[in-house]
């Protein structure tokens, strides 16, 4: 009987549980899901509540968190609504150890949680100490000309049973490891790019399942990747003239005794198959010189050479903190072209940035060399000039006696088409197969409207980021460059953050700009691989105060913020030195690169904007944003202080490039944009610019002219200043220069000029002629947080506080967007059919949302067919040029009104 109580009092306790209105799920640390390989000493937890209820919030949570069956930190119940970014404060996490986490919560009911499922972080190495392993390099001496990749390897036997096995490997240059035959992990190019003198990441990998009871072997391929080889323009070897692996395996036995398998003299070094390889130019295999089972226990390595033994410095190691570069989409071929030249090309329907898997069979010796390009001329040839000195070609030599399958290791290319010379035999497309690779960034937003050329520009926004999100972000994938623009990285990294989570890629990346940031300047490029004095060119360098400044915003991640103060504060002070009486006026500068230029320019149609004129509107944002971060941090000093050097830069600014009417210098659109967009003007000269920005974009026949620099604010200062439907119309002109001009010529990726193909075929200039560069993609962000209207508050960063305020036009039927925020999905749609006009709104459960119904009435306005004072969850502000807005809590709902 006491028993049945017992149960009874259990059910119904568990039965109160259940129905607690919130699931917990999509725990994460570090923003990552179950990561293994953490080296922060107090690593932030985020979990995401869902509720079939609306008005629903937490109230409170505890953490707790276990190492094996021990509690190394209980949070104990603290009365909060934070569910993002909560900050481990436990015992110091100890190296090379897994941690389990679970956390339950109290919701606004009163109710709380049972506890969530248990998620999971491993710790890498905390202190450099850890390290055993020496690092190695090939102990032959390699061939220079072509520098076939090293293969090391080293047996091992184990005695006792193993309970885990932990691999910690990097490389100078890139690695490919296995163990007993079977490959490490899926990431590629690993270990990333970074400043790797500074800064070299190592990943951590659980190799438990690859060990064997007794004999064993690891075996690692190297390639030059990144480190040295040809990478920039004139630079080969940047990082060093010889690459080497650091690898240490931890073995946990059952018995609880540690061993360690290490790179040391032990190892062996020879070479394989991989003849050459080079980012730029591809790889060559000959498939004959394969040493098969080279990785596997029990291959002979006798005529194998002892490696080398290298000093090199062990405290530039970090543990990856970025998602690593993964193989995505793959795609089939969609037409085989004979072009006119008699070329055999494959046409796989998508610009792309990755590798082709090919299978074929023929004989010993047979040669297959396969050419990358992104696309056909005029004539229908394949067309390659744009690569300039990239090769992009790979080269597979046949070991014949079956079927063989060839992809490249150690490069990537981008493409849309191949060309393939050599196949032995019938060339079958199915055996051709382009794989997509990029940064394991997750896909967070979602874009679609009635207009399925604007559907397309999505696609191609999407594209160009996978393309260029390699592991750093670059300019483009394709020719021989492929860096770090920080300009190009910049004014894309909010439209980025509304497609994918790159929270931890931009993360990651600003610490190496930091690390190469000399006296404060910034480099045009990160990883820094120009002439270390290119520094400080506007709108370049200010992704040093930018790209934090957006992060904080649509992460809530206050933590990177943090981390990115001194180089925020460095950046600026490094203008303010060279800055006389406040201007910025001296230095290289890009300016607002690929601006709209007409081919003879008799009328002075050039839209060339002074370039200091520039200079002086991107110091004043970033010491506007370096004021910004001083607030949210509490440093209250520097906030003044820059506050008051804003004010001196805004006054240097008018007597310098302003008249007395409030005409610019320049009369470019650029220029307007800046100065509007970073509140140069003030606010009573505000209105009559703008009007000059509509006035200058009609005298083109309603088209932009605007380059890198003025493109991304183009449409938010029209919107800002009244003008949407001016900014809608930009949107959708069809004729150059426009962001459907591309479209229209077949694009498939966001182009790197305006008029990269010409009306009449031809193409722009072969010296600077990308198909897949991200940067007017940047329209992307507006498309989001105006079309759709979807954006956060600055009073609840990461979307906490969301605010829903659509730009209808009618141009469109609908406009639908969404994202995934650590809180949860929100998305925002309309749709207009005569004159009623449905809105749809999601708002995550833990958050609020500010909604702005584009009509001037309360009373017209239903939602969920209930006239809103019906509502309780909502709550009427009142209304506002030409909105009606609204407060309310998580949950979904549906508005319908009729149009004004
Ligand atoms: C790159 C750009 C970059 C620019 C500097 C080019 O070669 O491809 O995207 O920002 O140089 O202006």
């Amino acid at each position: 009987m006491k028993n049945a109580v017992f149960i009874l009092l259990f059910l119904l306790t568990g039965f109160q549980f259940a129905t607690a209105h919130i699931k917990i799920q999509n725990l994460l640390t570090e923003n990552r899901v179950n990561p293994v390989g953490i080296d922060i000493a107090n690593p932030r937890f985020t979990w995401q509540l869902a509720s079939e209820k609306r008005n629903v919030c937490q109230t409170a949570y505890e953490v707790t968190v276990k190492l094996n069956k021990n509690v190394v930190w209980e949070s104990g119940k603290v009365q909060s609504d934070q569910s993002v970014h909560v900050a481990y404060a436990g015992v110091p996490l100890k190296s090379g150890e897994k941690y389990t986490w679970q956390v339950r919560v109290w919701d606004n009911s009163g109710k709380v949680t049972p506890m969530s499922e248990a998620a999971f972080f491993q710790t890498a190495f905390l202190n450099v100490s850890d390290w055993k392993a020496r690092w190695i390099e090939p102990g032959y001496n390699e061939d220079d000309r072509l520098r076939p990749s090293p293969l090391m390897r080293k047996q091992f036997s184990l005695s006792k049973k193993v309970l885990s096995a932990t691999a910690y490997i990097t490389a100078h240059g890139l690695y490919e490891a296995f163990i007993n035959g079977q490959r490490i992990g899926d990431a590629w190019l690993t270990p990333g790019w970074t400043s790797y003198k500074k800064r070299l990441q190592y990943q951590v990998y659980d190799v438990t399942a690859l060990i064997k009871p007794d004999n064993n072997a690891i075996g690692v391929m190297l390639g030059n990747g990144w480190y040295r080889g040809v990478l920039g323009y004139l630079n080969t070897n940047i990082y060093g003239n010889d690459i080497a692996l650091l690898c240490q395996i931890e073995i946990v036995h059952t018995d609880g005794t540690k061993e360690n398998i290490i790179t040391d003299e032990s190892w062996t070094s020879s070479t394989g198959s991989i003849c050459y390889s080079e980012i730029y130019n591809g790889e060559i295999t000959d498939a004959r010189l394969d040493k098969t089972g080279w990785t596997s226990a029990g291959y002979n390595d006798s005529d194998w050479y002892r490696v080398k033994i290298a000093a090199h410095p062990m405290n530039v190691l970090l543990a990856t903190i970025n998602e690593p570069v993964k193989k995505h989409e793959r795609f089939k071929p969609v037409k085989f072209i004979k072009t006119p030249k008699g070329e055999q090309v494959i046409d796989f329907g998508q610009n792309l940035v990755g590798v082709v898997q090919m299978k074929v069979s023929g004989k010993s010796g047979d040669k297959i060399v396969l050419s990358y390009a992104e696309v056909i001329d005029k004539e229908g040839n394949f067309y390659t000039n744009n690569l300039r000195t990239a090769k992009a070609q790979d080269t597979y030599i046949l070991k014949g006696g079956g079927e063989e399958i060839f992809e490249p290791h150690f490069t990537w290319h981008g493409f849309r088409y191949i060309k393939i010379e050599g196949y032995p035999g019938e060339l079958k497309l199915e055996n051709f197969t382009a794989v997509a690779m990029y940064s394991d960034i997750k896909p967070t937003g979602c874009f679609t409207t009635s207009n399925n050329l604007i559907n397309q520009l999505q696609h191609n926004i999407q594209w160009g980021q996978k393309g260029n999100f390699l592991d750093v972000p670059t300019d483009c994938p394709q020719r021989d460059e492929r860096l770090g623009w920080t300009g190009d990285a910049q004014v894309f990294s909010r439209t980025a953050a509304y497609n994918m989570n790159v929270n931890n890629f931009f993360a990651k990346w600003l610490k190496d700009i930091e690390a190469d940031q000399i006296d404060g300047a910034v480099p045009y490029v990160v990883p820094n691989v120009r002439d270390p004095r290119d520094l400080n060119s506007a709108g370049w360098s200010d992704v040093a105060t930018i790209i934090p400044w957006n992060m904080y915003l649509v992460y809530g991640d206050k933590r990177l913020l943090e981390l990115q103060y001194n180089s925020m504060k460095a950046y600026v002070e490094s203008i303010r030195r060279v800055a006389k009486n406040d201007l910025w006026n001296s230095g290289f500068h890009y300016g607002d690169w690929l601006f709209y230029s007409p081919d003879d320019d008799k009328d002075g149609r050039a839209a060339v904007t002074n370039k200091y004129l520039i200079a002086q509107c991107f110091y004043a944002q970033s010491t506007f944003l370096l004021i910004k971060a001083a607030e949210v941090m509490g440093f209250k000093e520097d906030a003044t202080f820059y506050r008051m050097l804003l004010s001196k830069i805004k006054e240097a600014f008018m007597d310098e490039y302003v008249t007395p009417n409030g005409s610019l210098v320049s009369g470019t659109q650029t220029a307007y944009v800046l100065a509007l967009n970073f509140d140069m003007l003030p606010k009573e000269l505000r209105e009559q610019a703008s009007a000059r920005l509509v006035n200058n974009i009609k005298s083109y026949g309603n088209h932009l002219t605007t380059g890198f620099l003025g493109t991304p604010y183009l449409c938010h200062v029209l919107t800002r200043f009244g003008y949407s439907d001016i900014a809608y119309q930009l949107l959708l002109q069809e004729t150059y220069p426009s962001w459907l001009y591309p479209v229209k010529m077949g694009a498939t990726t966001i182009w790197e000029r305006w008029d990269g193909v010409k009306l009449d075929s031809t193409f722009q200039t072969s010296e600077m002629n990308s198909f897949n560069h991200y940067a007017y993609g940047a329209i992307g962000d507006w498309m989001y947080r105006t079309m759709a209207g979807l954006d956060t508050y600055e009073d609840g960063v990461g979307y906490k506080h969301i605010k829903i305020k659509p730009y209808i036009n009618e141009a469109f039927k609908s406009v639908s967007a969404s994202l995934n925020t650590y809180y949860g999905k929100i998305s925002s749609q309309w749709e207009i059919d005569g004159d009623k006009l449905t809105m749809n709104v999601e708002i995550p459960v833990n958050t609020t949302g500010t909604v702005f119904i584009p009509v001037t009435k309360i009373e017209g306005i239903l939602e969920g067919g209930k006239a809103l004072s019906g509502v309780k969850e909502i709550h009427i502000v009142g209304s506002e040029s030409g909105y009606v807005i609204l407060e309310m809590g998580s949950g979904r709902y549906q508005f319908v009104s009729r149009k004004d």
